[in-house]
């Protein structure tokens, strides 16, 4: 982690204040950022290989309107079955090389029929459900806490911020809780009206273990799902992965537009 962390700022040159991580067929973002130098992730030990269509596997990092950010382009996933370090490691690296706020964001299907498929997604609070803690085994408290507290997972400032930027772009913009599974199947339509009866807007197969290795080293977190389509049993047609990545990149251009008006938000 240590090794991957100072490759970052030795590249950067300047330490990111934000880190950024995309998820399936959101790469647009990535297009933003000025002055890029772009590091791939087999130069960064620890960091994933990614296996999924969508992905590519490597770090832009620059600025977006003056805050440096460092944008991560491919993410490991619990299904991928790899090593647990693939997802802890990128963000612990990212801390380590200065970054205090870390946005999420993924493709997901939603639980709501009136948040269709291109719409996103604030997420205010998640449920895990993917039976794994990447905090499990002996705790470093040098990154972090033995026990952390997950009570505002999702920063309420920054939540305000994504907020009050959709508003002044037009952008709409749902808020809701977002529960993971382990995927790589999706989910039955029994299983999805069972979430609605846990509390979940949205589903999908990423970002919580994410928050909570967040959370543990101090970074604040805002989230961001992009809907994809409706859940399973919701829809005409049974879910795919060329589906999600069709509709994520129809979503990806609001993302993008929300992304690049809250950034600079973050100055300090
Ligand atoms: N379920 C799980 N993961 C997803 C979905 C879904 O419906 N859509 C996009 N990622």
């Amino acid at each position: 982690m240590k090794a991957a962390a100072a490759v970052l700022a030795e590249r950067a040159g300047v330490a990111p204040r934000v880190g950024v991580v995309l998820g399936s067929g959101l790469g647009a973002v990535a297009d933003a950022v000025e002055d890029p130098v772009v590091i791939g992730y087999e130069e960064m030990p620890g960091f994933p290989r990614p296996t999924v269509a969508g992905h590519s596997g490597r770090a832009v990092l620059g600025r977006v309107a003056g805050v440096p950010v460092a944008v991560l382009q491919g993410r490991a996933h619990l299904y991928e079955g790899g090593d647990p370090d693939a997802l802890r490691v990128p963000v612990r690296a990212l801390r380590a090389a200065g970054a205090e706020i870390l946005v999420l964001t993924n493709a997901a299907g939603s639980l709501r029929p009136g948040v269709g498929p291109g719409s996103l997604m604030a997420i205010t609070d998640h449920i895990n459900l993917t039976g794994v803690n990447l905090l499990a085994g002996p705790n470093d408290d040098a990154i972090g806490p033995r026990f952390p507290a997950l009570r505002d997972a999702y920063d309420p400032g920054l939540l305000d911020e994504l907020r009050n930027c959709a508003r002044e772009l037009g952008v709409r913009l749902a808020e809701g809780v977002y529960l993971a599974v382990g995927g790589p199947s999706f989910e039955t339509p029994a299983e999805i009206r069972a979430f609605r009866v846990l509390g979940a807007d949205a589903v999908g197969m990423s970002t919580v273990q994410e928050t909570i290795v967040a959370r543990h080293c101090g970074l604040r977190v805002a989230a961001v799902s992009v809907i994809t389509n409706l859940a399973e049993g919701m829809g005409e047609e049974p879910l795919s992965h060329e589906q999600t990545l069709r509709a994520a990149e129809a979503g990806a251009g609001d993302l993008a537009r929300l992304l690049l008006g809250f950034i600079p938000r973050l100055q300090n």
